[in-house]
């Protein structure tokens, strides 16, 4: 079969060549749909986040997947039955993190994570996973399902952000999206279509037109330039903000975001930065963490919950956000296309197969 994989840091992916898996007991295989890229495997390609599986020269990418099940092999699948699967793995045998369920809790070393980390990912014809990390959905959001990996993310963020406020009254009326790639779009999404968050913003660092700022302006929220209103200035220049959610990966955003949040606010942070050093004040932020009881929540990855609320909010998501969205879909012999960064790019995928 054919998959695509990567010498991190080396070049681009390409096609590779390779046995379909076996199924081992409890495994499902899987024949795969469509496979999203993000931002993650752009970090992964140029060699800046991930690992290598043990023995292995290449990486197969692939992360947000959807397949349809070939061979249920004794689980409680059906053939036929349209599945997403989870990211992360056991390194050996299974551990603490996994057996409650909560594998994106786990630390690093008690993971691996399927096309970024030590495994290779979906990005193949065919691949095999346990039945447990395999999440069903409706066949007509099939088209969508890679979709899924991605709100998941955002479900687990936005639990995180909700129970740091949990033992109180809090309802966000105000919030922004840092970074207007492909996760903070579908956020921003969910922030309107299904939050229904009163004044929704987004802030990106491109001039218009650009389809990311008609998509922002659609969907109802105020675009803010990074050039012209840094983080820090965004409450005098628009209105403090309730929950801030942190897609740039840009190091200095956590901090301007304790400046951008109201009292009580809440910032989540999902963006993955480089090293980089800088000068802060600190004693000013500390300050306003303490005084103003604002949080800041490091959030990663997702476990089968997130991604089985994932399947309801993407149901509930407009069809022509998705079809704004997402920009591109390409077959195996145009699959470069799909990793492509130009401003026209929003959302991309690979497609294997068809249902
Ligand atoms: P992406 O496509 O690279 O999006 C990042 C966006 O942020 C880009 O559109 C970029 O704008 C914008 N940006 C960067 N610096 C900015 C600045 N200073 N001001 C304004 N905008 C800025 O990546 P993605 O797939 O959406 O993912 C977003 C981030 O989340 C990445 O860091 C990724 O690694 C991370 N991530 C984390 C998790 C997790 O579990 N924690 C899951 C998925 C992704 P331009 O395009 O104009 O450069
Ligand atoms: C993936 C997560 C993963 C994270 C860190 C993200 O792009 O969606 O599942 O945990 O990268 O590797
Ligand atoms: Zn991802």
């Amino acid at each position: 079969m054919k998959a695509i994989a990567v010498e991190p840091g080396a070049g681009d992916p390409t096609v590779i060549e390779k046995p379909i898996p076996e199924p081992a007991a409890g495994e499902a295989l899987v024949r795969t749909l469509r496979v999203g890229v993000d931002g993650t495997d752009h970090e992964v390609i140029r060699g800046a986040h991930g690992e290598l599986p043990d023995g292995s020269d290449r990486l197969v990418l692939g992360h947000e997947a959807v397949g349809v099940v070939e061979d249920p092999n004794g689980t409680n699948f059906e053939e036929g039955d349209v599945v997403v699967p989870t990211v992360r793995r056991p390194p050996n045998g299974t551990n603490e993190f996994f057996e409650r369920g909560e594998p994106d809790m786990a630390p690093e070393g008690a993971y691996l994570e399927r096309g970024i980390v030590g495994e290779h990912g979906f990005m193949a014809e065919y691949f095999t996973s346990p039945a447990e990390t395999l999440v069903s959905i409706p066949r007509d959001l099939e088209p969508l399902g890679f979709l899924v990996e991605p709100i998941s993310i955002t479900e687990k963020a936005l639990e995180h952000a909700q129970a740091a406020r949990s033992t109180v009254h809090w309802e966000p009326e105000s919030a922004i999206v840092l970074g207007n790639g492909s996760l903070g779009l579908v956020t921003l999404a969910m922030f309107e279509k299904v939050l229904e968050i009163d004044r929704t913003y987004c802030l990106g660092k491109r001039d218009r037109p650009d389809p990311s700022i008609e998509l922002i302006e659609d969907l109802g929220a105020t675009y803010v330039d990074s050039r012209e209103t840094p983080v820090s200035e965004i409450p005098d220049v628009h209105e403090p903000m309730d929950l801030v959610y942190e897609a740039t990966g840009y190091a200095r955003h956590p901090f301007e975001t304790v400046e951008a949040l109201a009292p009580n606010g809440v910032g989540a942070l999902v963006g993955v930065p480089d090293d980089w050093s800088f000068e802060i004040d600190g004693g000013k932020l500390h300050r306003e963490l303490v005084l103003h009881n604002k949080a800041l929540v490091g959030t990663v990855n997702s476990h089968r919950g997130h991604f089985e609320a994932a399947v309801d909010t993407l149901s509930s998501v407009p069809e022509w956000v998705t079809d704004d969205l997402v920009t591109g879909v390409y077959d195996l012999e145009n699959f470069d296309r799909a990793f492509e960064q130009d401003e026209s790019v929003i959302k991309t995928a690979v497609e294997f197969d068809t249902l």
